[in-house]
């Protein structure tokens, strides 16, 4: 039975330990019918009540499994975007609070991308048949869309290389947005030389490329980049090195190229987590991604000797992500166990098909 939509000023001065009682409550009454997806960079007091925790690619797998009603993504908005286009189409997806965007997917817009592509086509011709274009999955799903209606795809940090493996057995060159820094170590990976990847902004005329710059790019990577990431440099590796010979350095790839070049191992964070809970006891670990990761995966490895320290001397955290605290978690839960639906991520009908195209070639793919 429905009632009147409970409104959130009334959730926004609740203290910690009522937020968090009020979400056992509300959860206890939905029972299965709610499904509490959360990234590993959510903060402690939200990730404590996840029924699912991952990575990008593994939370929209999980997403696509679920038979959960509610899908409530303890996120950012293109992850319930993915979530509401992966699932089926009478569950419905949720963001407890809908400022809790990703900076780095709003460096893309369509109308920019779509101004790019019309500039490469006055330079190398039709681009329909000579580049794929390559999305990271922190992006807007009407990207996604363009992706699946121009014959290219979504990656996330764990596929990027494969995927660009993919998109050159479909074309010759690739546009990837927007993270230059993941589209930079994915090409390195792929013995495509730094020369051959060319930098396109987005804010100048043809990218701020010249014509044969743009003819001899390879991949060109679109000017973006994570806030967060782009804190870690190559000097905190070098002076932990200095410290520690034997300690082991990893990062995820939205870091720059030369913290990636120095790091023992770069991957997503679902990798991260398990690379550093593989490994042997007594370890000691330089970490380069958000805080909110860090933290808990120097908690949960400590008892076996490990050390697992942040990479950045500053606190780094996704503030956006952050925006889910468990007042707007406890507002929307209480909302759908009295039967109203607040929060709802639905991306249209036309958008969400050309985006899945795209989707699923990934989950192809990888
Ligand atoms: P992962 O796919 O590795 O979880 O990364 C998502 C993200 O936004 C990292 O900043
Ligand atoms: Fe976006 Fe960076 Fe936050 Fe990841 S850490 S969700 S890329 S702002």
């Amino acid at each position: 039975m429905q009632s009147a939509v409970i409104q959130f000023d009334r959730f926004n001065t609740l203290a910690d330990t009522d937020a968090q009682s009020r979400i056992a409550a509300a959860r206890a009454k939905l029972g299965k019918r709610v499904v509490l997806l959360c990234h590993h960079y959510q903060r402690a007091d939200v990730y404590r009540h996840a029924d699912l925790t991952g990575d990008s690619l593994k939370l929209s797998r999980l997403a696509a499994q679920s038979d959960a009603e509610y899908i409530v993504f303890c996120g950012v908005h293109f992850m319930a975007e993915v979530a509401d286009i992966l699932s089926k189409p009478e569950q419905i997806a949720i963001l407890p609070d809908l400022a809790a965007g990703c900076s780095m997917a709003d460096m893309a817009s369509l109308a920019k991308v779509e101004r790019c592509w019309r500039e490469l086509e006055a330079v190398v011709g039709d681009p329909d048949k000579l580049i794929t274009p390559v999305t990271y999955i922190n992006s807007a799903a009407d990207l996604k869309a363009f992706c699946g209606e121009h014959g290219g795809i979504v990656c996330t940090s764990s596929n990027a290389p494969k995927i660009l493996e993919w998109s050159f057995a479909q074309r010759e060159k690739v546009l990837f947005f927007p993270d230059q820094h993941l589209g930079r170590w994915s090409g390195h990976k792929m013995d495509i030389p730094l020369d051959e990847m060319a930098v396109w902004d987005p804010d100048l005329e043809n990218g701020g490329l010249s014509a044969e710059h743009i003819r001899r790019a390879r991949i060109l990577l679109w000017k973006g980049h994570c806030s967060v990431h782009q804190m870690f440099q190559a000097e905190h590796i070098h002076r932990f090195r200095l410290k520690y010979p034997d300690g082991l350095v990893i990062s995820h790839p939205e870091s720059n190229f030369d913290v990636c070049r120095l790091s023992d191992h770069v991957g997503s964070t679902e990798f991260i987590i398990k690379t550093v809970k593989a490994a042997p006891a007594n370890t000691h670990w330089l970490v380069g991604t958000e805080l909110n990761l860090v933290s808990r995966l120097a908690e949960e490895v400590k008892p076996e000797g490990k050390v697992v320290q942040f990479m950045a001397p500053m606190v780094c955290m996704c503030s956006t992500m952050g925006r889910i605290d468990p007042q707007h978690l406890a507002w929307c839960l209480e909302n759908l166990a009295e039967g109203n639906i607040v929060n709802r991520i639905s991306v249209p009908p036309h958008e969400a098909e050309l985006a899945k195209v795209a989707l699923n070639r990934m989950l192809d793919a990888s």
